[in-house]
This record gives structure tokens, C-alpha cells and sequence, in this order.
């Protein structure tokens, strides 16, 4: 029965890099390069990139500019506050960026991202279908707004990451590559993580524990140290159920919960 044990060599994760050698190629077109290339150095965008699963490049806007004060943005048409990116210099950098790679990939493998607040919200789901192209160029907005052409004949999306303002979109571009960039085969220390996280079941993520068991008083759920794991799965479960229900029930309706869950749920709502 030796050959039995060694069967499950072939996990789930090994079967998802062999299916997907491919990395993943992001280029962000932004006025404030420094501002992005500080978070690249570090965390999960180093390690995706040393890996060589995520190839990211930092484009400056200015530099497709031709006038000698390399001006990027302009007055609105019809007055109004605050100033306007300018179309030719995103035009041209994302044609610069589709020259580079048309003899290599696809093209229409490529998502062409404005990061703005006027755009469709970033959910879980998003960073999946965004992490199943190979190519992603993601434009930051700045200043009061991009002029409307870019919007209508270059990019093939937007997206916004909630529903405050920030300055620009280069923090978004950020948690948008990042919240991609995990999804990645490979890219994340362990391959078991990704699936678990917040959101990628529908479900909040129940609570963690570590050592030590003691702390100050309070211990660790008993659950959790009984080795059983058919109690301690049970348990995530309903607690990531409980989570979800105290602190985002409208998610619950969209959970993919089992019918013993959905009484549970139930009974918890009128209780
Ligand atoms: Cl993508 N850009 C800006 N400027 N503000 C935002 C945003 C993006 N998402 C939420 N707020």
C-alpha cells in the first residue's frame, strides 16, 4: 500500500502552476512614478517579481510628452475648476507599451484600466477576471479628471476602489495589482491561503489564533487546539457564517452556504 501515500503528490495548487506558466505583465501610467516604485520593493510585488510570475513596469506620463515643459494635463474646455490630463501622452504610452509586446502575446489578452472614482467598484470578483489576463495596463487619473476621449477609444474598463476621493489613482492602481497579483499561482507563501481569505469564499474570514495558547487570560477557542480537524473546519465555517452576519449580512444573501447553513444563519438572525 506504499504507492497509496504517495499518490496525493499532485495537489490542487501543483495542478494550477501547471496549467498556467504564464506571468502576468502590469504597466502602470502615472505622473508620479517614485510615489509607486517605493511599494514595489518589498512585500508580495517583490516576491511576485523575483518569482518571475508578475513583470511590472512604471511609466511616467511626461515622458510621451513633446513640448519642451513636458505638460501632461490642461484647462477643461467650458472652464471649471482644477485641470485635465491631456489624451495624446496616454494615447501614445500605451501604444509605446503595445508595440513592446504585439509580437509576444495576444492583444486582446490586454485590459487597458482608468483608475477614477467614477468606476465600477473592485470587488473579489473583479481581481479574479482581471488575474485571468496576462497583460494589464493600469492609468491613473489625476487632477480633476482625464479627458473624456481616453475614456472613450483607449481604455477597456474602469474601476474604483470605493466610494470616497483620493488624490489619484495611484493608490488604487496599487490595491488593484496587489489584490491581482495574489491571485497568481505561485505568488503567495503558501498556495492554501488564497482560497480561505475574506471574500474569496463570500464569506468574512473567521478568526485566527496563534500562539500562545494563554495571553493574559484569555485563550485560545479549545476548538481550535483539540487536533480534530472535522470540529475545527466546522468551526471556521460557522464562525466565518457569524462574522459575515454581524458585519456585512448583505453578503450572506450572495454566500454559497450549505442548507444546514442557511438555518444557521437563520436562527442566528433571530436570535
Ligand atoms: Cl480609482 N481614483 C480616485 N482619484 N479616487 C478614488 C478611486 C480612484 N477609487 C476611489 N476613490
Amino acid at each position: 500500500m506504499g504507492w497509496l501515500k504517495k499518490k496525493p503528490r499532485m495537489t490542487f495548487s501543483t495542478v494550477l502552476i501547471c496549467v498556467r506558466i504564464e506571468s502576468v505583465q502590469i504597466d502602470i501610467l502615472t505622473l508620479f512614478p517614485q510615489m509607486l516604485q517605493s511599494l514595489l520593493s518589498g512585500g508580495i510585488f517583490r516576491r511576485a517579481i523575483d518569482r518571475k510570475l508578475v513583470g511590472i513596469n512604471i511609466h511616467n506620463i511626461r515622458d510621451y510628452t513633446h513640448d519642451k515643459h513636458h505638460t501632461a494635463d490642461d484647462y477643461p474646455y467650458g472652464g471649471g475648476a482644477g485641470m485635465v490630463l491631456k489624451p495624446e501622452p496616454i494615447f501614445e504610452a500605451v501604444e509605446a507599451i503595445k508595440a513592446d509586446i504585439s509580437h509576444k502575446q495576444e492583444v486582446n489578452m490586454m485590459q487597458i484600466i482608468l483608475l477614477t472614482p467614477q468606476g465600477r467598484l473592485l470587488s473579489q470578483q473583479i481581481a479574479l477576471e482581471l488575474s485571468q489576463h496576462n497583460h494589464l495596463i493600469l492609468i491613473c487619473g489625476h487632477y480633476e479628471g482625464v479627458d473624456e476621449r481616453v475614456r472613450e477609444h483607449l481604455v477597456t474598463g474602469e474601476i474604483s476602489i470605493g466610494d470616497y476621493v483620493l488624490s489619484g489613482g495611484e493608490l488604487a492602481a496599487m490595491v488593484v495589482a496587489d489584490a491581482v497579483i495574489r491571485l497568481v499561482p505561485g505568488v503567495l507563501g503558501s498556495e492554501a491561503s488564497a482560497p480561505d481569505d475574506s471574500h474569496a469564499t463570500g464569506l468574512l474570514e473567521y478568526p485566527q489564533y496563534t500562539r500562545p495558547p494563554v495571553y493574559r487570560g484569555w485563550a485560545v477557542p479549545e476548538v481550535l487546539r483539540s487536533g480534530n480537524h472535522a470540529r475545527v473546519a466546522k468551526w471556521h465555517r460557522e464562525q466565518a457564517i457569524i462574522r459575515t452576519l454581524e458585519r456585512r449580512p448583505e453578503l450572506l444573501d450572495k454566500a454559497n452556504l450549505s442548507s444546514e447553513e442557511r438555518q444557521l444563519a437563520d436562527r442566528l438572525q433571530q436570535s
